[in-house]
């Protein structure tokens, strides 16, 4: 019988989560792994949902209304190939697969092609909002196909996450948009985790905050009139108030070695990849943060040769320095999303997406882990101009940023002063002050570069003249 409407391969969580959303939305589901066992187990433990267990692929495939939707939930890389490729043999014109994995973009690309070719269709679909989301509305970032979105877009507006500004999924683009959109997502994801941890180790160490006096100022700034209200900031404060058995802070006992899978770095790789590259170094600074924590016991070997001095007891107004963090918090997550949303307009450029700027920051207000009220105004800011090239220029961020810089730069140098690294917090500040510097000393790099290689420079009284060499030396 081919009624079910959905189909859904790889029964981990998160696709375990879609099937339930997508049933509990009215679609019949088709569900099916290589392990039988985990099939069974699946369709035992929901046993009054409309799961249909297949125990082939073949049967698995059979059961699917067509065009068949079929969403594979399973490891990026080697599995998402494999599966395919047992798919393509047992699959008719038309028929939709969607890799809703974080997979790398051009591997995206390749399999679109390969299935095009072969009269399918393939999406590449970036789903943001782990466990909760997937089950109940993620944020999700399709690629594909335009014509045969139609086919898949009822189904993944009704599971997805809904906001005063529509469903949280929009078509991204052809090809590897979407898993591109949604890495670059993973990129500005890493970066404000990796913000909200210098402003925690601010707090602790500059002002003698604990972790339950920190809870309090996230859970105070997670308002709603607060610009800086996020997702992230909200559950920082609700992990910040968490007891160990002990009672004390069990964020405290937590071992400081930040892992990661891979797409912020990838989100780098592009960043690089892009001619000219596209410079987001607050990206790179959360990356570089997670590997260098990792290497602990390097790090505790080098605290003994060069230990950094004590900390002073913080005399100053403590209530103001908190309004200070929280500004500089502001003003470096700005950045944050101006290198990301600048990143992804050049890969849109680059491959010919067309990727709405304006649609990624309205899918990314709900479900996603990066949901955040910012997202409103960065809406607002494409709405004054659609191909805004930087969130920098738009005339509202730049006022808002210039209005908070001074407590951006207090709490950097305050940081710096007592030792306490904050590369995501100093990169953005370093990218603000260098992207509205209308001369750089990069004057002195291409003198060096033609003194030491012949390498040729432009004139300052001719930027659009002849190279020139000069003799330096
Ligand atoms: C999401 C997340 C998710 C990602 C985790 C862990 O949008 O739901 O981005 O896709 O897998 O955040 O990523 P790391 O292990 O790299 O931190």
């Amino acid at each position: 019988m081919s009624n079910c409407e959905w189909g859904v391969i790889g029964l981990g969580v998160m696709g375990e989560n879609l099937a339930l959303n997508l049933e509990s939305h009215g679609f019949p589901v088709a569900v099916w792994t290589r392990n039988q066992d985990t099939v069974q187990s699946i369709v035992k433990k929901h046993s009054g949902v409309k799961f249909t267990g297949a125990k082939t692929m073949a049967d698995f495939v059979k059961s699917l209304a067509r065009p068949r939707r079929i969403l594979l939930m399973v490891k990026a890389g080697g599995p998402v190939d494999s599966t395919m490729e047992g798919l393509k043999p047992l699959l008719e014109k038309g028929d939709i697969v969607i890799d809703g994995g974080n997979s790398w973009f051009e591997d995206t690309q390749r399999r679109d092609k390969d299935y095009t070719a072969a009269g399918l269709n393939f999406f590449g679909m970036g789903v943001s909002g782990g466990e909760t989301g997937a089950r109940f509305g993620p944020s999700m970032m399709p690629g594909g196909n335009k014509e045969a979105y139609e086919h898949a877009r009822p189904a993944l507006e009704a599971i997805s996450a809904k906001t005063d500004s529509g469903p949280c999924v929009t078509y991204c683009g052809p090809d590897g948009a979407g898993h591109c959109v949604k890495m670059v997502h993973n990129g500005i994801e890493y970066a404000d985790m990796q913000l909200i941890a210098e402003v925690y180790d601010v707090m602790g160490r500059c002002l003698g905050m604990g972790a339950f006096e920190i809870a309090d100022v996230f859970q105070k700034w997670n308002s709603d009139t607060d610009p800086i209200a996020s997702y992230l900031i909200e559950i920082t404060g609700q992990i910040l108030a968490v007891k160990d058995t002990d009672g004390a802070p069990l964020v405290d006992k937590v071992l400081d070695t930040a892992e990661q899978k891979g797409t912020g770095l990838w989100t780098n790789r592009l960043a690089l990849m892009m001619s000219p590259s596209v410079p987001i170094p607050t990206i790179a600074a959360a990356v570089d943060s997670r590997v260098l924590s990792s290497k602990r016991n390097e790090r505790i070997e080098a605290s003994k040769i060069i230990p950094a001095a004590p900390i002073p007891e913080f005399t100053g107004d403590k209530a103001a320095m908190i309004g200070a963090i929280h500004d500089a918090l502001l003003a470096a997550k700005i950045c944050c999303y101006a290198q990301g949303m600048y990143l992804i307009q050049s890969a849109s450029d680059h491959y010919n997406w067309n990727v709405s700027m304006k649609e990624s920051a309205r899918i990314w207000k709900g479900g996603c882990i990066i949901r955040a009220k910012l997202l409103d105004a960065i809406m607002k800011a494409y709405d004054r101009r659609l191909d805004l090239p930087n969130l920098l220029l738009d005339e509202s961020f730049a006022s808002q940023v210039r209005e908070i810089a001074p407590a951006w730069r207090q709490v950097v140098c305050l940081a710096q002063n007592m030792g306490i690294p904050v590369p995501a917090m100093s990169s953005s500040l370093a990218y603000y002050d260098a992207y509205r510097t209308a001369r750089l000393p990069q004057n002195l790099t291409q003198a060096q570069r033609d003194a030491f290689g012949a390498h040729t420079f432009q004139r300052l009284d001719d930027p659009d003249g002849p190279h020139a060499h000069h003799e330096w030396l």
